[in-house]
């Protein structure tokens, strides 16, 4: 019977060691044994950006990489996408099940009697200039609510934990909605709980005096579903970072602040408007060889394309695409669809992406939709940011319970000078 367990040999010492294996990892803390000396601190390993790191074990989703695959809870996102809508498909991430139509009655319930915020944040999105970038307005906006919430900071009450859970769903909307009316020196409109989540947020953005707004059915489906695939993807950038604040065991809003500044970075949730740039700057196809040339060259990056775990076709982008051609039916086609389209097909023939594995991401088509939709480029990480929190709010309770965890605080190799003593600033040359 072979034994789940890697043998190691040190060279330097000779010695043998067995390490347990256990779901296809070795435990670095296994490695510490491994000294050349008494004194010695005991091997570690070595892995910026942990590419090659399990910082957790969970159940929530599941992503193979090679063969595009993308699960929430077990069950398939092209399944998800087309039968659930995103309020349910949060609580399947919360709670590891669908609900039933009781489960789903409470639920929708609570986080829609959780739209409404405090009269003060108005005040406090009032204080930002016109023209601040609303992801900059959320990620404050988020953190300050953790000062309305004080009850938030007993993190070992599962109680107040899903009250948070349901703040954070719920007022999330409202605040980008807030930002974005607040760009345009436009009141705010206060949520309907009359509507759909996707349904009211549409309303709490584009409203104008309409007594009660009706979102047109098949642009409101649309935003679901891009909220059900951006819903979760496992121990991307910014979970990480949210897991990292909140093993500090700070409140839940302040790390949710910190994971929406992580996605609001161009290479992650950040990467929807950058494409749209990109799509612009290009403007038309006649372009696009040279603009191929120029990537290649070093010169700057083809957004919307790549993946650290998708090397096959991001099953994201797949749906979307599907997704656009709905939407544009209503509104009329963007005129960079056509652009991007020629874009895809030279890239997925070259060579450089090829032999990269490099393929379209979830942010490739999406900002086309947002776009068609009638948001403006700079909401789109905003738009990601809002369903995300169904992912980062269930990681972060899978992460206040998980008995392994603890701080999160990292190791580094140190390269700076050894010890040396203070030069007084007058015999400094
Ligand atoms: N355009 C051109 N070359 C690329 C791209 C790209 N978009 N992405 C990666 N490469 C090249 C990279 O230069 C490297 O080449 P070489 O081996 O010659 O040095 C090779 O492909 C491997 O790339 P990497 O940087 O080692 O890959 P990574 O896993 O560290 O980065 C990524 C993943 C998503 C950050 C990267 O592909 C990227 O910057 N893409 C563009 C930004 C983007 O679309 N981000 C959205 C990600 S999906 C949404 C989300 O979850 O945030």
């Amino acid at each position: 019977m072979p034994k789940d367990t890697l043998t190691l040999i040190d060279n330097r010492t000779g010695k043998s060691y067995e390490v347990p294996i256990e779901h296809g990892t070795i435990r670095a803390l296994d490695l510490r044994q491994i000294k050349v000396s008494e004194e010695d601190f005991g091997l570690m390993t070595y892995d910026p950006a942990f590419t090659n790191t399990a910082s957790c074990k969970s159940k929530i989703t599941f992503i193979d990489g090679e063969k595009g695959i993308l699960e929430y809870r077990g069950i398939p996102i092209e399944q998800l996408a087309e039968k659930s809508n995103y309020l349910e498909t949060a609580y399947l991430l919360f709670y590891g099940e669908l609900p039933n139509k009781f489960q789903l009655r409470e639920w929708k319930n609570n986080i829609i009697h959780h739209t409404y915020v405090h009269e003060n944040l108005k005040k406090f999105m009032d204080g930002f200039h016109y023209d601040a970038h609303p992801m900059g307005m959320l990620v404050s906006a988020v953190a300050a609510l953790s000062t309305f919430y004080a009850d938030a900071k007993k993190v070992h009450d599962p109680e107040i934990r899903r009250l948070s859970a349901y703040r954070l769903i719920g007022k999330i909307s409202t605040l980008a909605a807030f930002a974005y009316r607040h760009s345009l020196g436009m009141p705010y409109v206060y949520p309907d709980n009359d509507l759909s989540y996707s349904g009211n947020f549409l309303n709490m953005i584009f409203r104008m005096a309409e007594p009660k707004y009706q979102p047109n059915p098949v642009l409101e489906r649309a935003l679901d579903i891009l909220f059900i695939l951006h819903a979760d993807h496992e121990q991307n950038c910014s979970t990480n970072a949210l897991r990292s604040i909140g093993s500090s065991e700070v409140d839940p809003f302040t790390a949710m602040a910190g994971a929406i500044a992580a996605l609001y970075g161009p290479l992650h949730g950040g990467a929807n408007e950058a494409v749209l740039k990109m799509l612009q700057e290009i403007g038309s196809k006649e372009k696009i060889p040279d603009f191929i040339k120029k990537v290649k060259g070093g010169e700057g990056k083809l957004m919307g394309f790549g993946h650290r775990v998708y090397k096959n076709y991001d099953p994201r982008a797949k749906i979307i695409k599907q997704t656009a051609y709905q939407v544009f039916e209503v509104t009329g086609q963007n005129p960079l669809l056509e652009i991007a389209m020629e874009l895809e097909k030279i890239a997925l023939e070259d060579e450089y992406f090829v032999k990269r594995k490099l393929y379209p991401n979830v942010d490739f088509y999406s900002g086309l939709i947002y776009q068609a939709l009638g948001f403006p480029v700079s909401m789109f990480p905003v738009l990601f940011a809002i369903p995300r929190t169904a992912g980062w709010i269930s990681q972060w309770e899978e992460m206040i319970n998980d008995p392994e965890q603890k701080i999160a605080r990292p190791r580094q190799i140190y390269l700076g000078y050894p010890t040396r003593d203070y030069i007084p600033l007058e015999k400094r040359k």
